[in-house]
């Protein structure tokens, strides 16, 4: 383990390697890392809950060895409880995991807290803001998905977004907020406003020919709609 989640209060741009090239990750990694990014978001993916398949815990192990930043470890597989654990001894430092898939989610919080993680609990597109409310004050994050789970480069959805504002409301400055899908330099300013301090982008960092630059022009954005 490397890093420990910032708190709440920054804006941070957590950039998903499932656009970067895979067989120059360590340096993809970096030239985020430079500019200023904290958070690196993995998308694991197990063709089962989603469509589609990632990355395993072999990988996140070689990825810590080469960077010091926050790895935010986005689990979307129908069995995380069995799972996380090996993320962690991976080196993950935090663990996200999607409300649907768990039936103990107290559990395997104070589990995955107690192995020295910190965690998030996601909402999908179509899961309403109440199925997390009791777990919330649990977990160090909520990602608010703003595209059904399993590809990159998918069109935002305004709607899903505005899942920020309750819970912004609701929790304050006790939990980051993280969005996740279709944000790029238009629509960072958007989920800010409504709340969100945590901003995943794939496409819109790793789809650019410069890094850096795109990393600058989210965050720049984003600032915009800072209430
Ligand atoms: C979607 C993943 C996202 C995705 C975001 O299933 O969880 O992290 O990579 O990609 P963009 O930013 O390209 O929508
Ligand atoms: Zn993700």
């Amino acid at each position: 383990m490397a890093g420990r989640l910032p708190k709440p209060g920054t804006i941070e741009l957590a950039p998903s390697i499932l656009s970067a090239d895979f067989a120059n990750l360590a340096s993809e990694i970096r030239q985020v890392t430079d500019a200023g990014v904290r958070i690196v978001h993995i998308d694991v993916m197990d063709g089962h809950f989603v469509p589609n398949l990632t990355i395993g815990p072999p990988v996140v192990k070689w990825i810590r060895r080469c960077t010091q930043a926050v790895l935010d470890v986005h689990l979307m597989i129908t069995d995380p409880q069995r799972y996380a654990p090996r993320f962690v001894e991976a080196g993950a430092d935090h663990i996200t995991f999607h409300i649907e898939t768990v039936r103990e989610p107290v559990r395997m919080i104070e589990d995955l807290r107690r192995m020295g993680v910190t965690v998030g609990v996601t909402l999908n597109p179509g899961t309403p803001v109440d199925s997390i409310l009791d777990v919330v004050p649990l977990c160090d994050m909520v990602l608010v998905m703003t595209v059904e789970p399993g590809f990159g480069g998918q069109e935002f959805m305004d709607a899903a977004a505005r899942k920020c504002i309750p819970l912004r409301e609701k929790f304050g400055n006790a939990v980051r907020i993280e969005v996740d899908g279709g944000i790029n330099p238009q629509t960072a300013p958007i989920v800010v406003g409504y709340g969100a301090d945590t901003l995943v982008a794939g496409q819109a960092v790793f789809g650019e020919p410069n890094r850096p630059e795109a990393v600058r022009s989210i965050l720049q954005a984003a600032l915009c709609g800072k209430r």
